[in-house]
């Protein structure tokens, strides 16, 4: 990046603080010769291959624009506190305008509860009706429910972290938008790297698919381990599916078994009620 034109660099640079805007401070470079792969190769999918090598890109070379300072390491990185953390991550979203959710009825930025050093964490879709007067994830009917999923394993609320994928109520408690659930998601990524949980687990279709990247339907998603950034990661069934279906509460209370073998923890005989 140190020999580009300065034309080239300034753009480089405001490209990147439109990022910081949004949230994302994490960039990868592809190896060129990767990048003219795929330009040449038309049928070469878009997406990046997971196995593709990644490059971080070099924060200095920027630095030597004084027209631009974009801040490549996250604004939380070197803050060893976790509330500090995460509180500079709520300061960061501000009163967010970044999708069209601002302007379409939500009170207030759903932003996350519960102990930031947690070993455990879970993660939703989106705030609801009650979740957005509350300003808390998972206060309502379905929050009830996974209140007693975490009291069925043996824990507490306060001893995980509940988050969402996206932190503004849409309207109607439709599902969030693709967009949606994109330009939110890297607040969360950052949330997850300040709480650092051993285990994650995604509640329902939207958390599994926007966290994992794959289109599959819930009873092939759930029952198994995914690596999630180096994190180990369950999908189960979302608690409002569960209030319409409990049946499946069954299969809940085994996705939950198998998180609490993997963290330790004692297995009580009675399951999610
Ligand atoms: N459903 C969710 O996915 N999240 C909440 O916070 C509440 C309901």
């Amino acid at each position: 990046m140190a020999h580009l034109e300065p034309e080239i660099r300034k753009a480089v640079a405001a490209r990147l603080r439109y990022y910081n805007e949004m949230g994302i401070y994490d960039f990868y470079q592809r190896p060129a010769e990767q990048v003219l792969d795929q330009r040449f190769a038309a049928s070469t999918p878009l997406e990046e291959p997971e196995t593709m090598p990644r490059t971080k890109v070099v924060a200095a070379a920027l630095k030597e624009d004084s027209l631009a300072e974009p801040v490549i390491a996250r604004p939380e990185s070197g803050i060893s506190d976790p509330v500090e953390a995460l509180r500079v991550i709520r300061e960061d979203i501000g009163d967010c305008t970044r999708c069209r959710l601002h302007k379409q009825g939500r009170k207030q930025i759903v932003f996350g509860v519960g102990n930031p050093n947690a070993d455990l964490m879970f993660i939703g879709e989106a705030p609801g009706a009650d979740e957005d007067i509350q300003g808390e994830p998972f206060v309502g009917r379905a929050g009830q429910l996974l209140t007693n999923m975490i009291k069925a394993m043996g824990l507490g609320r306060e001893d995980v972290y509940i988050a969402n994928i996206i932190k503004c109520r849409p309207p109607g408690n439709r599902t969030p938008e693709r967009d949606e659930c994109e330009t939110c998601s890297p607040f969360l990524m950052r949330q997850i790297s300040v709480v650092a949980p051993k285990a994650i687990v995604a509640l329902g279709a939207v958390a599994a698919k926007t966290l994992l990247a794959i289109n599959a339907p819930m009873a092939e998603l759930r029952g198994r381990w995914y690596d999630f950034r180096g994190t180990k990661l369950a999908v189960t069934y979302h608690p409002a599916f569960l209030l319409r279906d409990p049946r499946q509460k069954k299969e809940t209370w085994k996705d939950l078994q198998m998180v609490m073998r993997e963290m330790g923890l004692p297995m009580p005989s009675k399951g999610v009620e």
